[in-house]
């Protein structure tokens, strides 16, 4: 289906434009991550598309960390490419600047703090332990269905407070509000989730309990709560976040732990060292960043050498902040002995993710549980991972697991 074409704008020279569609990148269906990359070097630091709607690309780390944390001049106003309708719900909290987006943010940021986020991980271990140990007599899984798409969204829906049995009818439509082909799907399923909200949020405003649904969707800003169509809002963002993102990142795990033999078994010798574990971990998130979100510029001003007017939009993606050889030496090495490695998968500044001590907790007990149990295993002959671009990057994968078990 071909898309619209924008025209270039008079203030963006020719040669900044260059062919660039993140719903459909050469080679994202091989590695979505190198396929970003494959844009470092071989085309101006910044440049200008005129795919989804027409906007900026910066590929570098230095603009891109500029970009996350510089809200006055990149404003996070509308962060979907192609824009969504003008009449579109703002996305609370991710679509507000600061000041006001902290009194939004705030409750997000006290179920997620760190002594929370403790109180969950023996439900994180049960549901872990249990999928696995289903898994194994089977000799083998579609990783992403039997497991990547179970942990953490039990583990979310027992946040907010949710029926497990809702997560078949939720995470279709998570998946198409972040990688649907089309505006309109992607709008489509906007609108799914806020139906699928509508009961909940009146019944969790009626009654307030103490999970995270009643927490955002009761939050009071100047001492009046925030009205009904802001606490959907709110809500689906929430559901977007921690639905889908981390069912991503432990199939990115999954897959190249499936393909690099050496590197399993690195981990598996030293599953019981913590601070060796929070390294590899960052490792792997810094190969495998996986969320855009765009910016809108808020006035008119000179930056490198090119002119961004009012209303310009732009992607920053954060996966290239830990791909930049300008920063992380021979970037495509996963080396679990690397230091001062840097990436920004998390985003920085004022939206950087609320969930990501969960969402790292979660990917340490996946590699505690699964290789102790499971420390061989690769991707099924004749099988390949699907790879999907958009706003949020993802990846499925069918994996063999051997027969070794090391209980
Ligand atoms: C590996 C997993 C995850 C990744 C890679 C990830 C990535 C991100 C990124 C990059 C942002 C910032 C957007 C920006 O500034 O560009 C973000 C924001 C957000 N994330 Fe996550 N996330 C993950 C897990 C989670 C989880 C588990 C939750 C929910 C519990 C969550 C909820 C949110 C929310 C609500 C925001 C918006 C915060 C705000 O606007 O202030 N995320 N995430």
């Amino acid at each position: 289906m071909e898309m619209q074409l924008a025209e270039r704008p008079a203030h963006v020279p020719a040669e900044a434009v260059v062919d660039f569609d993140f719903y459909n990148l050469p080679g994202s269906d091989k590695d979505i991550q190198a396929a970003y990359a494959a844009y470092q070097g071989s085309a101006p630091d910044i440049f200008w598309t005129p795919r989804n709607g027409g906007h900026w690309v910066a590929t570098r780390a230095e603009d891109i960390l500029v970009m996350q944390k510089d809200h006055h001049r990149f404003s996070y106003r509308h962060i979907t490419l192609p824009p969504m309708p003008e009449d579109a719900p703002i996305q609370i909290p991710l679509e507000l600047d600061p000041p006001i987006h902290a009194h939004y943010r705030r409750p997000l940021m006290q179920a997620l703090v760190p002594a929370a986020v403790a109180k969950l991980e023996d439900g994180v271990h049960r549901v872990a332990v249990d999928t696995i140990e289903a898994l194994v007599p089977r000799g083998e899984c579609e990783f992403v269905e039997d497991f990547a798409k179970v942990l953490p969204i039990h583990v979310f829906l027992r946040m907010v407070n949710l029926p497990l049995e809702d997560k078949a009818l939720l995470l279709p439509i998570a998946e198409d509000s972040v990688r649907g082909r089309t505006a309109e799907i992607r709008a489509k399923a906007q609108q799914a989730m806020g139906a699928y909200l509508q009961g909940w949020v009146a019944e969790r405003r009626e009654t307030k309990g103490d999970d995270l649904l009643s927490q955002i969707v009761n939050v009071e800003i100047a001492g009046e709560r925030i009205s009904f169509p802001d606490a959907i809002s709110y809500a689906a963002l929430v559901l977007f976040g921690g639905l889908d993102t981390v069912a991503g990142m432990l199939s990115f795990f999954a897959r190249f732990l499936a393909t690099h033999e050496e590197h399993r078994r690195q981990i598996v010798a030293r599953l019981d060292d913590d601070a060796f574990l929070k390294t590899a971990i960052e490792e792997l998130i810094r190969r495998h960043g996986m969320a855009n979100t765009a910016r809108v510029v808020t006035h008119d001003f000179e930056y490198k050498g090119l002119t961004f007017k009012k209303g310009d939009r732009l992607l920053p993606p954060n996966l290239l902040v830990g791909l930049d050889d300008r920063l992380n030496s021979d970037p495509f090495t996963v080396d679990f002995a690397r230091t001062g490695g840097v990436h920004a998968a998390f985003g920085n500044g004022p939206h950087a993710c609320p969930g990501a001590i969960l969402a790292r907790r979660e990917l340490r007990i996946f590699l505690r549980e699964w290789l102790s149990r499971i420390p061989d295993f690769r991707i099924k002959p004749g099988t390949s991972p699907e790879m999907a671009t958009g706003m949020v990057n993802g990846c499925s994968a069918t994996i063999t697991v051997s027969g070794r078990r090391q209980f």
